[in-house]
């Protein structure tokens, strides 16, 4: 049998991860070519600045898409309509019109796509449902990181508007995981609040409070301008007991699971995908409702390595995701007036 080919679109940043990860996985599949707008100089395998061509010449069965987000859409459009199965990277795109397109020309050509939501692969939530905690009531997310101005500046779509932001962005994989143990989708009532330490377009401190029609209340807590680090913990309450997730480590209750599954051979191996794109339409809506809303409120804080870090904001988000709360119903942020 023919080893499947694969290219990879979107090469530098991020997709040097999928290049290695693609390296390590041996005779099965062949990394046939390499797309990537800046060209890179000195590659050996073909490179096409144009993904078009590189799809018209190389017809791949598989291609990865790591270019920003808001190129996802038209690349993944070509690439199914190319006759490839895609490895998309998160967020797959940014509101529900484009979420319709993908998924009409999936249907149409009977391709399928998994999406780079890598936490979906982790073991802890098979072993989360099997805990058989009763109807879920409350599903709260707190995470605390440092991020230095470098990680603001490192590619043109950083920190800009529609497109980044510390909750569809850093932590979209805590948010998905939230949404899918929770299976919560819309309708639903989105309260948010969204800050900024530093001078860019969208939030790096947020929190917000999903109540769906029908399904457990969502809380999500998390800063990127913290001294404290919190890894991205979620508190899932059920009628009959609680649970503690973090990823990515994959610890239940403090235990670490093995087993993780990884995207790309779960994609390759013809199972059913673990994050097909229809799994991600509750992650698109949410996320096209936080990049709509009005700008970040401006906070001041204390000076840390290149930028201010909030005092006691690990401890605010702690609080927060403990009582299912906003960032402001539990204490005073710094707001520069
Ligand atoms: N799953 C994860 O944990 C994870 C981690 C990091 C990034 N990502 C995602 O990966 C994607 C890429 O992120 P990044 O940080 O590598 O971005 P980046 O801007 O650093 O790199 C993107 C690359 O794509 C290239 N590119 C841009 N437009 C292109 C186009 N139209 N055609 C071909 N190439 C194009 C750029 O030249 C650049 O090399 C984003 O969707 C991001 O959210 C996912």
């Amino acid at each position: 049998m023919s080893v499947p080919t694969i290219a990879l679109i979107g090469a530098s940043g991020h997709g040097r991860r999928h290049r290695q990860h693609i390296e390590d996985l041996g005779d099965r599949v062949r990394l046939v070519a390499l797309g990537d707008v800046q060209g890179l100089p000195g590659e050996e395998l073909p490179v096409y600045t144009d993904h078009r061509r590189l799809l018209a010449e190389h017809k791949p069965d598989y291609v990865v898409i790591c270019t920003p987000p808001h190129t996802h859409l038209p690349i993944a459009l070509d690439a199914v309509h190319a006759g490839a199965d895609l490895l998309l990277e998160k967020p797959p795109v940014l509101d529900l019109d484009a979420h319709e397109r993908l998924s009409a020309a999936l249907t149409a050509t009977g391709r399928r796509c998994q999406v780079g939501f890598q936490a979906l692969g982790s073991p802890t939530l098979p072993a989360l449902a099997a805990l058989g905690l009763g109807r879920l009531t409350h599903i709260a997310v707190a995470g605390a990181w440092w991020r230095p101005a470098t990680y603001w500046t490192r590619s043109p779509w950083s920190g800009r508007r529609a497109v980044d932001g510390a909750l569809v962005n850093p932590f979209a994989h805590a948010l998905m995981q939230a949404l899918a143990i929770g299976d919560v989708r819309p309708p639903w009532t989105l309260e948010l609040e969204r800050f900024r330490t530093r001078d860019i377009e969208v939030e790096d401190t947020a929190a917000l409070r999903l109540t769906p029609v029908d399904g457990p209340v969502i809380t999500v807590a998390v800063t990127l301008a913290s001294t404290e680090f919190i890894a991205g913990d979620i508190t899932v309450t059920g009628a009959d007991g609680a649970a503690h997730v973090v990823y990515p480590t994959d610890r239940l209750d403090g235990v670490e699971l093995p087993g993780r599954v990884g995207l790309l051979e779960n994609l390759l191996s013809g199972d059913p995908l673990l994050v097909p794109l229809s799994r991600t339409a509750p992650f698109t809506a949410l996320a096209a409702q936080i990049m709509a809303a009005p700008d970040p409120v401006p906070l001041t804080g204390v000076a840390h390595d290149d930028g201010v870090a909030i005092p006691g904001i690990a401890d605010l988000v702690r609080t927060a995701a403990a009582r299912h709360a906003l960032l402001s119903e539990v204490g005073d942020l710094p707001c520069a007036s």
